[in-house]
């Protein structure tokens, strides 16, 4: 079965969630409901709901959307339907044709056999909406897109792929494990900053991206895959046309959009989560917001603790960036 965290996602806050458990008791306020208002795979915000909070999940890429939907929904499920498709999916060669996703995509991120039977089962999801409910096409459409992660030849995104000819893997869909939760979610797709103007929550946690690299261009695949309207995509990269999912985060205006978002966020608490992952190697990586900065935009709203975590990151599990890379909650209590 698939856990929330079996994919590849940059800057997840999987490996942090005790750092982040361990701030809130040391700053010891209570709260009944939180914003994920970056949840990217959305570990942080499952950890609240397993705490018994009330969560709202936002992201603004779609696939994300889509995760959170699997995972969190209010919705049922039957777990029996969803096995047979799964099962079908894993054994029978009946539903597997040409399809946009290797006519596409062959020979680059994926085999033609595997980018083939990739793109059979999203025709057959579509095909068979009306049998599924929502949050069942959700859940198939996730495992697909876990499945077609983990047999991607990449680093472990889809900013490009390997030089080296993709293989013919076995693709093997697997239930996920769903969690029931006492509380409820409410799951969104929208600029965080739009969002930001219509809920309310008593403590807010921000996990935005702090330099240049456009999520989206790390997840475009998982983005075509999951909204499936097959476009015309460019480049040696194969993107599509993607300016509806681009950051401002990521932007000469990060500072001012940060700022925005603070002074519009009606909660009592926010918890922001900030680090020097990157060394300033390039244009690209150099944080767009500096810790000055940071400190700044939140000390207008309120008095400001920091806590700090040396942790140790690698780049998709293989290069060690060494021991100085620290991660920093801000805790403010508006
Ligand atoms: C550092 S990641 C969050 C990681 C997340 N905390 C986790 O543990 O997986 C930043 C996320 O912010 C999302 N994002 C960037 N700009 C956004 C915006 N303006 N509104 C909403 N989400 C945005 C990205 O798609 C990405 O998933």
């Amino acid at each position: 079965m698939y856990q929330i965290q079996n994919r590849r996602y940059i800057g997840n806050k999987f490996k942090l969630l005790d750092f982040i458990s361990n701030t809130l008791l040391q700053v010891g306020i209570e709260f009944n409901s939180v914003c994920d208002a970056f949840a990217g795979t959305g570990v942080v915000g499952n950890y609240f709901l397993e705490q018994g909070k009330n969560v709202i999940f936002n992201d603004i890429l779609f696939s994300n959307f889509v995760f959170y939907n699997a995972w969190f929904s209010n919705e049922k499920y039957n777990e029996n339907k969803i096995k047979k498709y799964i099962d079908y999916y894993n054994n029978s060669k009946d539903y597997i044709t040409d399809n946009y996703f290797n006519k596409t995509f062959s020979d680059t991120y994926f085999s033609n056999n595997n980018a083939k039977q990739i793109g059979s089962i999203r025709i057959h999801l579509e095909k068979n909406k009306k049998d599924l409910t929502e949050r069942e096409f959700y859940i198939l459409l996730t495992s697909l897109l876990y499945t077609t992660d983990r047999i991607a030849n990449t680093v472990g995104h889809f900013e490009a792929f390997l030089a080296k000819q993709p293989q013919d893997k076995k693709i093997v869909l697997k239930m996920l494990d769903i969690k029931k939760y006492p509380s409820k979610s409410i799951i969104y797709n929208q600029d965080s900053n739009e969002l930001i103007k219509k809920i309310k929550c008593d403590l807010l946690y921000l996990d935005p991206p702090y330099n240049a690299r456009q999520y989206v261009n790390f997840y475009h695949i998982l983005e075509n895959l999951a909204e499936w309207k097959q476009p015309i995509v460019f480049g040696k990269t194969l993107k599509m046309e993607r300016d509806n999912r681009m950051s401002d985060y990521s932007k000469a205006k990060a500072k001012s959009v940060l700022q925005d978002l603070i002074l519009n966020a009606d909660c009592k608490y926010i918890l922001l989560s900030y680090n020097n992952t990157y060394k300033a190697k390039s244009q690209a990586t150099i944080n767009k917001i500096t810790k000055n900065e940071i400190e700044n935009i939140l000390g207008a709203v309120g008095n400001v603790q920091t806590f700090e975590e040396k942790y140790k990151y690698f780049n998709s599990g293989k290069t060690d960036f060494g021991d100085n890379h620290k991660e920093l909650l801000y805790f403010v209590e508006k």
